[in-house]
């Protein structure tokens, strides 16, 4: 397993929180769905960004995608950037199982599971055990929240903290929306921020950082609330 980091050390604005977390060791979330494409990527990503930029956390993001992704989004991150440490996972290897799930650095640790994660459903069933959080990203169209809603009743037969999240909506579909949301509170939690398609992600995936980070982005405003609902949830303050 290897390691990339962006260079720049950040200094801790909310100390309190990062306190609180090192003191328990690593909290864990895992943005997990069967079905490709939902945006587990997009979410690991902006939740690291804004844990380590808005709270001073010490992040890390496992990245399990074989097409290593974030080992490269993270490898493009400007120098001035907070700090996130990425770690390269060969979701096939023993080794680098054990190692992720064990590591007791960093104060946040986030899963980002590859599109195939139906093919490892032992090691799927560890990373759920190992979360404290598992955030379901959903897109509002049936094809999607059908499969997110089956991965939600599986997680939820472990008991772990659990909510959806929905993603790369249109602000105007208001009543497919709705609808959606109507179907997913049957089946879960439901964060009460949804994240609509960002004209901006694109430029922010090459510039190595989130949309957050992209002053007027569309969306930066829900994901920041996102990730206002999962620190609570982590139990990493308010
Ligand atoms: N809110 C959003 N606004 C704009 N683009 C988005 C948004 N969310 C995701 N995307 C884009 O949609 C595509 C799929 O998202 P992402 O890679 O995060 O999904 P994934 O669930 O990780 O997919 P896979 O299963 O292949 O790993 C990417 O190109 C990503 O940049
Ligand atoms: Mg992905």
């Amino acid at each position: 397993m290897t390691t990339t980091t962006a260079t720049r050390k950040r200094k801790a604005t909310g100390a309190a929180s990062g306190d609180a977390a090192a003191r328990k060791g690593p909290r864990r979330l895992l943005a997990g769905v069967s079905k490709g494409g939902c945006g587990k990527t997009f979410l690991s990503r902006s939740l690291a960004v804004c844990a380590a930029a808005m709270d001073g956390l010490d992040v890390a993001i496992a990245d399990f995608d074989p097409q290593r992704s974030t080992v490269r989004w993270v490898s493009r991150r400007p120098a001035d950037a907070a700090r996130i440490t990425v770690y390269d996972v060969d979701i096939g290897s023993e080794a680098d199982m054990r190692e992720i799930l064990d590591l007791t650095a960093h104060d946040l640790i986030i899963y980002d599971p590859p599109p195939t994660i139906e093919s490892f459903p032992e090691q799927l069933q560890r990373m759920i055990v190992a979360s404290d959080l598992i955030l379901v990203p959903t897109n509002d169209c049936i094809d999607d929240y059908d499969q997110a809603c089956e991965f939600m009743e599986m997680v939820r037969s472990y008991g772990k903290p659990s909510a959806f999240v929905l993603n790369q909506i249109d602000r105007r579909a208001t009543t497919i929306t709705r609808e959606a949301k109507q179907h997913l509170v049957g089946f879960g939690d439901l964060c009460p921020f949804e994240i609509p398609t960002s004209v901006d992600q694109k430029h922010a995936a090459k510039l190595g950082r989130a949309i957050t980070e992209i002053r007027g982005a569309t969306g930066r405003e829900e994901v920041v609330g996102v990730w206002a609902f999962a620190r609570t949830r982590l139990g990493m303050g308010g």
